[in-house]
C-alpha cells in the first residue's frame, strides 16, 4: 500500500492503495465515478477511457501510480457549470447511443480529437476514433456528432471574434 494523490475533475483525493492498481478500479471503486466502464480490461476497446494530461488514455491498463498529480478528467467532469460540453450536446442532438456501454470512451476520445484538431475531415475523424469500439455500430452517428460539435465550435469562435470587449455603442 502507498499514499497516492489523484486530481480528478478538479478535486484532489488522498488515497492509501496499492500503487499498481489500475486507475479504472480506483475511479470506479474508490471514487465512485462510473463514467469509465470496464469492457475488455486489456486496453483494446476504449470503454474505460479518461483524459490525462490532455490525452485519451485507457485506464484499465494504467497503474494509478503513473498518473499521480496529473489532471484527470472523466465523463463526469466534462460539463461545466451545469452546461453540457459541446461534444455531449452533439451526442444528444444526433442521438448517438444505443446500449450506451461504449459511449464514455467515444465522447472523451472525440473531445481530445477536437481539442487537437477543431476541423477534422471525415478521414481524420475515422483515424482519430479508430480503436474505440462500438458493438452497436453507432459509428456513423458518432461521425455526425463530431462534425456537429466541430461546427458548433466554429460558430462559437466566430461569435467571440465578433464581440468587441469594451466597445461603446454610439447612439
Ligand atoms: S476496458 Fe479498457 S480498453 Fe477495454
Ligand atoms: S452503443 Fe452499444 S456498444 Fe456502443
Amino acid at each position: 500500500m502507498a499514499n497516492i494523490t489523484l486530481k480528478v475533475n478538479g478535486t484532489t483525493h488522498a488515497l492509501d492503495i496499492d500503487p499498481s492498481t489500475p486507475l479504472l478500479y480506483v475511479l470506479r471503486n474508490d471514487l465512485g465515478l462510473h463514467g469509465p466502464r470496464f469492457g475488455c480490461g486489456l486496453g483494446q476497446c476504449g470503454a474505460c477511457t479518461v483524459i490525462v494530461r490532455g490525452e485519451a488514455i485507457r485506464s484499465c491498463i494504467r497503474p494509478v501510480s503513473t498518473v499521480q498529480g496529473a489532471d484527470i478528467t472523466t465523463l463526469e467532469g466534462l460539463a461545466q457549470g451545469g452546461v453540457l460540453h459541446p461534444v455531449q450536446q452533439a451526442w444528444i442532438d444526433e442521438q448517438v447511443p444505443q446500449c450506451g456501454f461504449c459511449q464514455n470512451g467515444q465522447i472523451l476520445t472525440a473531445k481530445v480529437l477536437l481539442d487537437k484538431n477543431p476541423n477534422p475531415t471525415d478521414a481524420e475523424i475515422r483515424q482519430g476514433m479508430a480503436g474505440t469500439l462500438c458493438r452497436c455500430m453507432t459509428y456513423y452517428r458518432i461521425q455526425a456528432a463530431i462534425k456537429r460539435a466541430a461546427s458548433a465550435g466554429r460558430t462559437a469562435r466566430a461569435e467571440s471574434g465578433r464581440a468587441k470587449p469594451g466597445a461603446e455603442v454610439i447612439a
